[in-house]
């Protein structure tokens, strides 16, 4: 089965070409950072202009790359949630359109879960049940995975994700956009055990993320101690280096030390980390060892599938086309989708006041 995927609900415009799930044709991602980057964080007005600028040269681009027809797709993937309204819809439009236009059946798929099968191209197949942190800058869950397609959310952000965090102790410090990359060369220069951040305990006892409260502690530690913010073309002092280095720490701890108790707790077979800020080596080093005292194997994304790209849509897409699942042309951008199917424990938490932000 070859599907064509299709990215837009950031700020990358993305199409890929992959056979069964699993073998990658072509991906192409054309990225926006330059664009956004003087304003320090996704412009969304910006960002859906740009989608509608790049989406029809990068699916030709990506049809090219493959070296096959559009006629020889035998369906389409696109994103429909959660995301930016209209960047969404820019993916979710064309894709209908396109669909219609060649008779050819469409899926839309959740975002998050695209991040879930951005594993499958480079692991061996994943043995279930699995647990799977996804860390980006819209998102920090960790979700159990009983079987294929089954999730069960045991743990996620109270406030802001892990990727949001990175970004903004960049901006505070005055260093570039993205956050995460700059954050983790500096960090490497760093002493990380320089400041102790403590991180908050969730007062009803649930496994949650919380990293709001260390955003406001490193801006307190910033205040405090008189720390000036980097200015472009100079040296970058040894304090913003091990603040970053005890920044990063801190926030490796937290998802690392959750996700390893509740592997404790759900015995899983196999870890996944993926996501954005799963480009981060530390993050990657603590989840290796984690894995390692359970004796499970941890399977990350190559870099390039780590970030926004269209070939997890399509390995996403895949799998529900397989189970005999379309969407009809009605659908349309849906920015709440949730990806949970699995003992949901909704109406519970809504009668105990616990509140998520994202
Ligand atoms: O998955 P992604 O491309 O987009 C979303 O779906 O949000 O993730 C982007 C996020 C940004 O917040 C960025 O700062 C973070 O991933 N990121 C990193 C690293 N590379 C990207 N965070 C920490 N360390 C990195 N090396
Ligand atoms: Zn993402």
């Amino acid at each position: 089965m070859l599907v064509l995927g299709i990215e837009s609900s950031c700020d990358e415009t993305a199409a890929a070409i992959v056979r069964d799930g699993k073998e990658i044709l072509s991906s192409v991602i054309s990225s926006q950072i330059d664009l956004h980057r003087p304003y320090g964080g996704v412009v969304p007005e910006l960002a859906s202009r740009e989608h509608l600028n790049k989406i029809e040269p990068i699916v030709l681009e990506a049809i090219k790359q493959a070296n096959i027809e559009l006629k020889d797709i035998d369906a389409i993937a696109v994103t429909q949630g959660p995301g930016l309204v209209g960047s969404l819809l820019v993916g979710v439009c064309y894709a209908k359109a396109l669909a219609f236009a060649l008779d050819k059946p469409f899926v839309g798929v959740n975002h998050i879960e695209g991040h879930v099968y951005s594993i499958a191209f480079e692991n061996p197949p994943i043995e279930y049940p699995a647990l799977a942190l996804i860390v980006s800058g819209g998102h920090t869950n960790l979700f159990f995975i009983p079987a294929e397609g089954k999730y069960k959310v045991v743990a996620r952000t109270r406030d802001d994700a892990a990727g949001e965090a990175f970004d903004k102790v960049a901006k505070m410090l005055g260093l570039s956009y993205p956050g995460g990359p700059v954050i983790e060369r500096l960090a490497k220069q760093g002493d990380e055990k320089k400041i102790k951040f403590t991180l908050p305990k969730i007062s009803d006892g649930r496994p949650d993320f919380s990293f709001s409260g260390l955003k406001t502690a490193v801006s307190k530690y910033v205040r405090e101690n008189d720390i000036q913010p980097a200015a472009p073309n100079e040296t970058i002092s040894q304090e913003i280096k091990d603040l970053c280095a005890s920044f990063q720490y801190t926030v490796v701890k937290s998802l690392v030390g959750t996700m390893e108790r509740l592997a404790r707790e759900l015995n899983p077979k196999t870890l996944i980390v993926a996501g954005g800020v799963a480009c981060n080596n530390a993050l990657r080093e603590g989840s290796e060892q984690a894995g390692q005292k359970l004796r499970i194997p941890v399977y990350f994304p190559s870099k390039h599938l780590s970030t926004d790209n269209a070939a997890m849509i399509a390995a996403a897409g895949t799998f529900h086309l397989k189970s005999g699942e379309h969407s009809p042309l009605s659908i349309t951008a849906d920015v709440t989708m949730r990806l949970q199917n699995f003992e949901v424990e909704d109406a519970e938490l809504r009668r105990k006041k616990v509140r998520y932000r994202l």
